[in-house]
């Protein structure tokens, strides 16, 4: 949410700021800008895309030194004024942020109070102020910087120039990611490894509490009370070509293509045939431990919580250890009830995401154990956590999750087998849940392949204004998430229900203008779902049933008939058709597929 970058070297910084940003852009979308040192402050900010700012750029914007960003507004509408980067009212620094500053009213007001006079409606600004008054009263930019931030409460991720000092950036974070990027001779910052992999693979990342000065020949770090701190750069794997739409209209449509190789590198050397078990070297638990749990909690937020629904049903389906998902967003202001016998399990694509990391450390404080289903390696989630499973699916660049939703089903069931086999579940049924697993990828592949039905049917359902999704048990958080994708990419209205809720309400909104997409796996529950698709029918309802076998006519007017596998796997397939149908959607009704309105990927803020 919000783009930062930041460079210091020998070349000009503008254009290298530009094609950070241009990378950036997914996780924020509604104005940006960037400031330049070279004799004072050169700054430019619009209100649009990166591209309306590339086009505002004069070609002479020289300098080694600069900042930028990308914005989605919190504090303040979408305008030129309200665009980061913030100057302080002398125009000598600098500020570029993502976060939100708490505090921002208050510290206005005083600063307002002692002369200052602010531009923009942001809470950032309120930085710029406070950085320029402590820079006259101390030695450093960093000591100004710490000394500003000790009166701020709330969240940051920033980065800081100072027009009398062209050598160096200050960046700090608490809350809101930022990474260091280990150049020759240059240096580089952001708050996605997406803006550096093209300048460099080495990276070290803040932890909150963390400042780091940055010079063209080197960094150093420190924290809020002046302690050196000392770190380890890592290797990102992920390079440039990751970050491409790879000849494909648009990132969602790659990376709903690229399932069934991201699903085979989540299973990468993680089944084992001897036992038929799942090895998972990162959870860092024993079996004797594995075994003590007597719950598994699981926490994530929008799509990574409805793919926990589908690894709670796993878990207690294999193991039989009693399993639920969470939204992280409420239970970490619901107090919640730490149990040391409960496994908790934090699942979030980005690693960032706020919610589901102030609920982590809500437990990690209260003392319980947690484990992570991670797509960002060295992501704060990541680090926060006592151990996990990293999903291997490379960068997710477009808004709506697609092939990280199914890695970390993927991982759930690699989770629930090996909670399976250290409990009661047999080596025969740790077989068929292995066999099932490898069946995956080119299983997918033969769902991909109906994209010219499915996008058929998707021209044909979008006309309508709203419709229903319905699931029973293992179907219910598939239906869910298929709202969920629908509602996002093309703002059809969807609503998901689990089939068996239908006649105690929402069967009222059955009619001709609401179709229903019915869930209709191969399992013990076929009758009742079926009895349901006639419910519907008798009133009037279309309905697209996605399942195992075609349909009487009576029943659904049209079908995606996906293969069959385990029946607790069937939940990871039955999904890939309802990503194909979102996009498809989206696509008919001219919607801008990867950057949605309002949203933003990676929401670090509250
Ligand atoms: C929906 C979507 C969001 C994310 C959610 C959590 O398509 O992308 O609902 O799933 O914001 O994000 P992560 O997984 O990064 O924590």
């Amino acid at each position: 949410m919000c783009g930062i970058v930041a460079y210091v070297g020998p070349k000009d910084a503008a254009p290298i700021l530009l094609e950070g940003l241009q990378r950036l852009e997914y996780r924020g979308y509604d104005s940006a800008g960037i400031v330049v040192a070279n004799k004072g402050l050169k700054l430019r900010k619009v209100k649009g895309r990166v591209a309306d700012l590339a086009a505002a750029v004069p070609a002479r914007f020289k300098g080694g030194l600069g900042i930028g960003h990308t914005r989605w507004a919190t504090h303040g509408v979408p305008s030129d004024v309200n665009a980061h980067p913030h100057l302080d009212g002398e125009e000598r620094i600098a500020v570029v942020h993502n976060g939100i500053i708490e505090n921002a009213d208050d510290l206005r007001h005083r600063l307002e109070a002692d002369g200052a006079v602010f531009a923009s409606e942001t809470d950032t600004e309120v930085l710029a102020h406070l950085i320029a008054r402590a820079v006259k009263e101390t030695d450093t930019l960093e000591e100004a910087v710490r000394k500003a931030l000790k009166s701020v409460v709330g969240t940051y991720g920033i980065a800081v120039i100072d027009a009398e000092r062209p050598d160096q950036v200050v960046v700090a974070r608490n809350g809101s990611p930022i990474v260091i990027g280990l150049g020759e001779k240059e240096m580089f910052a952001a708050s996605d490894v997406a803006a550096l992999v093209r300048y460099t693979r080495q990276v070290v990342h803040l932890e909150d509490g963390e400042l780091a000065v940055l010079k063209a020949d080197g960094f150093h770090t420190f924290t809020m009370d002046a302690r050196v701190t000392s770190k380890e750069p890592l290797t990102v794997d992920w390079d440039a070509g990751h970050y491409d739409t790879g000849g494909y209209e648009h990132y969602l449509l790659k990376e709903i293509s690229e399932q069934p190789e991201t699903v085979a590198r989540t299973l990468r050397g993680r089944i084992d045939d001897r036992f038929h078990v799942a090895h998972l070297g990162g959870l860092n638990l024993t079996p004797h431990e594995t075994r003590a749990f007597r719950r598994v909690k699981i926490i994530g937020c929008g799509s990574a919580y409805y793919s926990g629904q589908i690894g709670a049903q796993l878990i207690e389906e294999l193991s039989r250890v009693p399993a639920d998902a969470e939204p992280a967003s409420e239970f970490r202001y619901r107090n919640p009830v730490v149990e040391h016998d409960t496994l908790y399990v934090a699942i979030s694509q980005s690693g960032e995401t706020y919610d589901t990391l102030a609920a982590v450390q809500e437990l990690k404080r209260k003392g319980g154990r947690v484990l992570g289903i991670v797509n960002t390696v060295g992501s704060a989630i990541a680090r926060e956590c006592d151990g996990g499973i990293y999903l291997h699916a490379g960068p997710e660049v477009s808004v709506a999750s697609t092939k990280a939703f199914t890695s970390t089903a993927v991982a759930f069931a690699l989770l629930a087998l090996h909670f399976g086999r250290v409990h009661d579940l047999s080596p025969a049924d740790g077989r068929r849940i292995c066999e099932g697993l490898r069946r995956l990828p080119d299983q997918i592949e033969q769902i991909l392949k109906q994209d010219e039905h499915i996008a058929a049917l998707a021209r044909k359902y979008a006309t309508n204004p709203s419709m229903m999704f319905v699931g029973r048990v293992r179907g219910y958080p598939v239906a869910r998430e298929g709202a969920q994708k629908l509602k996002e990419i093309s703002y059809v209205h969807a609503e998901a229900y689990p089939a068996s809720e239908l006649k105690h309400g929402p069967l009222a909104l059955i009619g001709p203008e609401m179709p229903t997409v019915a869930i209709v796996p191969d399992d013990e529950l076929l009758d009742k779902n079926l009895t349901t698709l006639g419910e519907i029918r008798a009133r009037g309802g279309q309905v697209l049933m996605v399942g195992h076998r075609t349909p009487d006519a009576k029943l659904a007017e049209d079908a995606i008939v996906v293969p069959k596998n385990e029946i607790e796997l069937d939940p990871i397939l039955l999904t890939i058709p309802l990503q194909l149908l979102a996009y498809h959607a989206a696509v008919a009704l001219g919607r801008d597929v990867d950057k949605p309105r309002n949203l933003a990927k990676s929401v670090t803020v509250e």
